[in-house]
């Protein structure tokens, strides 16, 4: 059964509040708290906690494939 989250809930796990560092892409929520690259919730000017949807599509010089290596914990509802 794949959980649920808010964006309250996904909000906690940005890297500074709790140990997990979560990112939402297109309804799904990764967890990237092992990647050195999301140290403490941030990326380049980027926060984990959120929907990063948009951002990845128009400010990333890289696709959606960055996530493939990270476990989807839940969706974004
Ligand atoms: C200014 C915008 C951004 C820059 C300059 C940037 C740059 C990079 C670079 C250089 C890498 C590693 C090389 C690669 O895999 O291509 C990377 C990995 C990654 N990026 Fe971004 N990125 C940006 C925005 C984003 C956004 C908005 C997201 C989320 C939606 C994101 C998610 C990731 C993830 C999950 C990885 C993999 C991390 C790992 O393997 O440990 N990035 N990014």
């Amino acid at each position: 059964m794949t959980r649920t989250y808010t964006r309250s809930q996904l909000a906690l796990r940005n890297g500074q509040d709790r140990e997990e560092i979560w990112v939402a892409y297109q309804g799904k929520i990764y967890d990237v708290t092992r990647s050195r690259m999301w140290k403490n919730g941030k990326h380049y000017e980027h926060w984990a906690g959120q929907d990063l949807t948009s951002e990845l599509d128009t400010d990333a010089p890289h696709n959606a494939n960055v996530f493939d290596k990270f476990e989807v914990v839940g969706q974004l509802v």
